[in-house]
């Protein structure tokens, strides 16, 4: 938890400016407290029906983070093999693993049937006639659901709402039916669940439920044909206070799905992402220079669009705070800029901030989620290091990367000399 103290900010029982003097900056902080009772807020949420907590693994997949739910006995939303081989390396359950997306390889296919996932969520008719064949070259059966695309309108941003009919992700619900019954005459695929995830950063429960009650005639049209459905995975998608959102809690969310779903007689899968880690870490960056422009103050800081890309990308509002308690004087309009060569390099614009100098560390708040996992190197720039804090302490997870690692893996052609 991050909290104000005599006018600093912590991460738990340590300042946040010991962290950026001691690691240096740009620095992702992460808190261990934080992440477990936002995974337990969850647990406890879906407590009345069977339940698996899949933490989608995309949303930040630093190695301790996976260590510290598969601790909670959470289960995995995986979109890679990449995000396989980190939850085994992480130590999570692969029996507790469900695999999404729309362009699975063959050979991810198979390491995740080598793995024992418990269920594969397919796209399209093609992705399931691909699993089909790997599973029958393994000698065994693929555990399915259909990821369906209900048409609800999540109203998020357009780049991060997945479940209407124009999206690239999911099967028309319209036409579901007939695949699910190719799908069960298909000897090496077992059918066992349904699937939906209609977007991400939602901040009401209608579009929910409005999924839900699409999903639920789904299931019970194909029980009558005699598909037995054993899992409902809602997918992801609630989101989080960056500002002024005000989104349905975890308690709320699980509520729902439990009043919607408890007659069904099936074990309900959610896959959160942001809504686990978005607020259990902020990213730490310190004040290089202040600029003043014809029209605008510029707040130059070491951390910039290939360390957390959200409001580039986005047009994403993340909070910003110094560390240290204010200076005193009248906040400034400023855009907080980072050094890379594009005018998208911004964290914030327009934004008003208490005075700041050089030298100032600042926490860019709510970065747990998409931040560093959506980091490139781009200007050759070393990715930031990161920190989880437990307490009155803290480790490093993820070193600070150098320049040496930027040319891992390149090589000079003899042709070249
Ligand atoms: N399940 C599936 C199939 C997904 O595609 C996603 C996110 C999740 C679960 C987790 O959703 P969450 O609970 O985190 O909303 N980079 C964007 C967000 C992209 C979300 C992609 N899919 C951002 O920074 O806002």
């Amino acid at each position: 938890m991050f909290t104000e103290r005599d006018g600093q900010l912590y991460c738990d029982g340590v300042p946040l400016a010991r962290i950026a003097a001691e690691v240096g900056t740009p620095t992702y902080v992460y808190s261990l407290p934080a992440l477990r009772e936002s995974y337990r807020a969850y647990d406890r949420a879906l407590a009345p029906v069977p339940h698996v907590v899949c933490y989608s693994v995309k949303a930040n997949n630093t190695l301790a983070i996976l260590r510290a739910f598969a601790r909670e006995g959470s289960g995995f939303d995986i979109v890679s093999g990449g995000e396989l081989f980190r939850v085994e390396r992480g130590g999570g359950d692969p029996r507790r693993v469900v695999f999404a997306g729309l362009g699975k390889t063959r050979d991810e296919m198979a390491q995740a049937l080598a793995a024992g996932i418990l269920m594969f969520n397919v796209e399209s008719v093609a992705e399931l006639e691909a699993l089909e064949q790997v599973a029958a070259a393994a000698g065994r059966r693929a555990p399915v659901a259909l990821r369906v695309n209900p048409d609800v309108d999540p109203k998020t941003h357009p780049y991060i709402s997945t479940g209407m009919q124009k999206s690239k992700f999911g099967i028309d619900i319209g036409v579901a039916l007939e695949i699910y019954e190719h799908a069960a005459r298909l000897p090496h695929l077992d059918v066992v669940g349904v699937d939906c995830h209609i977007g991400s950063q939602l901040t009401s429960l209608t579009p929910f439920t409005d999924a839900l009650a699409r999903v639920r005639m789904l299931i019970g049209r194909l029980r009558e044909r005699g598909i037995g459905i054993h899992y409902l995975d809602m997918g992801g998608g609630l989101g989080i206070t960056y500002s002024e959102e005000r989104p349905p809690t975890p308690a709320e969310y699980g509520a729902a799905l439990v009043a919607g779903t408890r007659d069904l007689d099936l074990t309900m899968i959610v896959e959160p992402g942001r809504s686990l880690v978005g607020n259990a870490g902020v990213l730490l960056t310190r004040v290089l220079y202040l600029k003043d422009g014809p029209v605008k103050r510029f707040v130059i800081v070491d951390a910039a669009m290939n360390d957390l890309i959200r409001p580039a990308l986005y047009g994403a509002y993340q909070e910003i705070r110094p560390v240290m308690a204010p200076r005193p004087g009248k906040t400034e309009t400023v855009d907080v800029v980072g050094p890379v060569c594009e005018s998208a390099d911004f964290l914030a614009q327009d934004r008003s901030l208490p005075p700041v100098e050089a030298d100032d560390v600042l926490a860019v708040m709510s970065a747990g989620a998409y931040g560093f996992v959506m980091a490139s190197n781009y200007n050759a720039r070393p990715r930031a290091a990161a920190v989880l804090v437990d307490g009155e302490r803290y480790d490093v997870i993820r070193e600070r990367e150098s320049v040496e690692d930027l040319i891992r893996g390149e090589s000079l052609p003899a042709s070249l000399g």
